[in-house]
């Protein structure tokens, strides 16, 4: 675990803003889902789009892991840093023709989330090896925006379907593998897990789906964000999923693999963007601290509402008062904190914006012309891969073509 002292003396030596990761972090929670989670052949694909930091994915990549990719982009850098096409599932929705032939031709696993698709896949490619993406029915997550189940999302094919998409496969031999669902981001409850389980094997008989060789349900697992939430018991969790998993294999009458697709769970709280406060303003109603970055640095509190600790590394002692954290934006939304409680902040001060690691590099902008952040990974307490940030020029000169 990188100590507040490391943070401040990384942010000293490389600038800020900046992103760093932890990774042995990510690496604990990775291991974690395999003790958690106890069944022989679970394999874990990361949902690349939460962080596509190339060091951490080859770290991941290292350790066994595969990956969920869901654009053509994805796609190419997964290969890129050597993940083999076996070990990416592709999920993108409301794909193009000349997409989806080009993820078919490098052999990597197409999961199909509609008819239409899997109609003009039965005609382009027949034979072809997919997986199946089914809406689950359940809704959960942590906002009504990264919720994917039931019938008011665009994802997935409908359970009541599953006839219907059989009968399209088999008018182009195609076989499915594979069949998947993925309920939401941030799942508050356990059971929301289980009932995606259920639902999906209910229409995963042995009669329909004959040639299955896993089963993928999603991610979504939460991380805690506020300092008060109450952690899901993943042990209690993980252990009724296997025992699910075990009984549904019985009945099919073959044991498959079963596949996880966690973005946050991995990568969320092993990383923080590290800012520092440039300017104190006392408005009547409000302290205003001011600070080097923004939201499109760091998206999630603006468009999801989200909560992210922020932690003084400068002034941890200093008496508590009420600030709205801001950013360097020209928009009264930009803010990363509201309100927010925290020991007395004053200019040049480094703040710590925790649980940064997933969705916010990889939704990052150059809005208003800042290039986003370095990024530096830490493991084995060394410095592992830094990245730095763009010049103004050099984001110039890529916005001119020079
Ligand atoms: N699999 C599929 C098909 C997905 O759509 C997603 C996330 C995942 C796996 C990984 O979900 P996770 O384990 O990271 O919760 N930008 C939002 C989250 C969007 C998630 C989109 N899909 C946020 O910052 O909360």
């Amino acid at each position: 675990m990188i100590n507040n002292k490391q943070y401040t003396d990384l942010a000293k030596k490389f600038g800020t803003p900046l992103f760093v990761y932890d990774g042995d972090l990510m690496l604990e929670r990775y291991r974690d889902l395999f003790r958690f989670i106890p069944y022989p052949d679970l394999h874990i694909h990361y949902a690349l789009k939460a962080n596509y930091n190339p060091a951490l994915l080859t770290l991941l990549r290292d350790h066994g892991a595969g990956i969920d990719a869901v654009s053509p982009g994805e796609v190419v850098l997964a290969l890129e840093l050597g993940f083999a096409p076996e070990k990416i599932i592709y999920t993108a929705n409301n794909m193009t023709d000349a997409e989806f032939d080009r993820v078919m031709k490098t052999g990597v696993t197409v999961n199909i989330g509609s008819l239409s698709r899997l109609k003009k896949c039965a005609k382009s490619h027949p034979g072809a090896r997919i997986c199946l993406r089914f809406n689950p029915d359940v809704c959960d997550g942590d906002n009504a925006m990264t919720m994917t189940g039931g019938d008011l999302t665009k994802f997935g094919i409908l359970l009541d379907d599953a006839d219907e998409a059989k009968k399209i496969a088999d008018s182009g031999n195609l076989h499915i593998v594979g069949l998947h669902e993925h309920t939401g981001s941030g799942l508050q409850h356990a059971e929301s897990v289980l009932k995606s389980m259920d639902n999906l094997m209910a229409i995963a008989t042995f009669e329909r789906f004959p040639e299955l060789e896993f089963m993928d349900f999603g991610g979504g697992f939460k991380v805690p964000y506020k300092e008060d939430e109450i952690p899901i018991d993943y042990v209690d969790m993980g252990s009724r999923i296997a025992a699910k998993f075990n009984d549904f294999c019985a009945v099919y009458g073959k044991k498959l693999i079963m596949r996880f697709e966690p973005g946050k769970y991995l990568s969320a709280e092993c990383g923080a963007l590290i800012v520092e406060v440039n300017t104190i303003k006392h408005n009547r109603s409000r302290t205003i601290a001011g600070c080097n970055s923004g939201f499109p640095q760091l998206i999630r509190p603006v468009l999801y509402g989200a909560y992210h600790q922020i932690v003084n590394l400068s002034n941890p002692d200093g008496a508590p008062a009420r600030y709205d954290v801001c950013g360097n934006i020209c928009e009264t939304g930009d803010r990363f904190a509201e309100q927010r409680v925290l020991p007395e902040i004053r200019e040049y001060d480094l703040l710590m914006i925790k649980n940064a690691g997933a969705y916010c590099y990889s939704m990052g902008s150059v809005y208003n012309l800042r290039p986003m952040p370095a990024e530096v990974v830490i493991c084995g307490n060394e410095v592992a891969d830094f990245r730095k940030a763009l010049s103004d020029e050099e984001l110039i000169a890529q916005i001119l073509r020079k």
